[in-house]
């Protein structure tokens, strides 16, 4: 009895720990799939290539679901208003500007209706796609008993070049990469030079060290030869 008692927590932690570590597993799973960031859209598109414009919007609830519509507006340069380019709503894109057909694909979340990305991606960039770019998100959070509307939108300055630019943050970081690699290697050189010069001193010494005490034992042996020889 009193046995059987005591064994019963130790089976129950055996029985728990591959529970705790599935909900930790199945935790870190949802915290992952669930992480959004927003992240701002690049702004420079080269003529002839193709390009993403992104737009994520994040819902403040992950847990909630939702149905999410995404629309797309752009005003070239010139324009003076925005007309309706395209529209992303029941996991079907719609074109809805002439200048576009053809031309646009969706970038965003795949395979849900509860959308946080809606990118989209012009295939072949012309310099007539230089202009403004709004993406509107119209998002339906359904709670168990009501449901509740929020809006979202982003703003794009979309330019575009003949070829891509690099920023100055990012050549100037390959030259401290480069800089920093010979630094270390030369470094390394001269630590090995330094380091062989003082072994192969030491092993110099040592050999002294080690002929004259030969040298000692030899000539000490020699006088000893005699002495052993008559001996005997
Ligand atoms: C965006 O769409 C284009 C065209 O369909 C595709 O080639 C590209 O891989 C897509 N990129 C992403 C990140 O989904
Ligand atoms: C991209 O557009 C340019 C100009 O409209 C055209 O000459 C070129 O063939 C197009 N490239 C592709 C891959 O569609
Ligand atoms: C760009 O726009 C101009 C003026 O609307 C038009 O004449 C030209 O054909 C357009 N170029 C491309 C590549 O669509
Ligand atoms: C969201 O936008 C739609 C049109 O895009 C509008 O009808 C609706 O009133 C907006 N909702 C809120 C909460 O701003």
């Amino acid at each position: 009895m009193d046995r059987s008692r005591r064994l019963f927590p130790a089976q129950m932690s055996a029985l728990q720990l591959p529970a705790v570590l599935l909900a930790a597993f199945a935790l870190r799973a949802q915290l992952c799939s669930a992480a959004c960031v927003e992240v701002d859209s690049d702004t420079e598109a080269v003529v002839g290539a193709g390009f993403k414009i992104g737009c994520i919007s994040c819902k403040k609830r992950g847990e909630v679901r939702a149905i999410a519509v995404v629309n797309w507006y752009f005003k070239a340069n010139g324009d003076s208003e925005f007309s309706h380019i395209y529209n992303y709503a029941d996991q079907t894109p719609y074109i809805a500007d002439e200048r576009f057909y053809g031309r646009l694909a969706w970038n965003g979340s795949k395979k849900t209706l509860d959308l946080q990305e809606g990118s989209i991606y012009i295939l072949n960039v012309t310099y007539n796609d230089t202009g403004t770019y709004h993406c509107y998100f119209d998002r339906t959070l359904v709670f168990p008993f009501y449901e509740f509307h929020t809006n979202a939108s982003k703003t794009i300055n979309l330019n575009v070049v003949a070829k891509a630019t690099r920023g100055m943050a990012s050549i100037l970081s390959e030259v401290m990469m480069y800089v920093s690699i010979i630094g270390l290697q030369l470094w390394l050189l001269v630590e090995m030079i330094y380091c062989y010069k003082k072994i192969s001193a030491a092993g110099e010494e040592a050999l002294r060290e080690s002929a004259a005490e030969y040298l000692a034992i030899t000539s000490e042996s020699k006088d000893n030869c005699t002495g052993v020889q008559v001996a005997e």
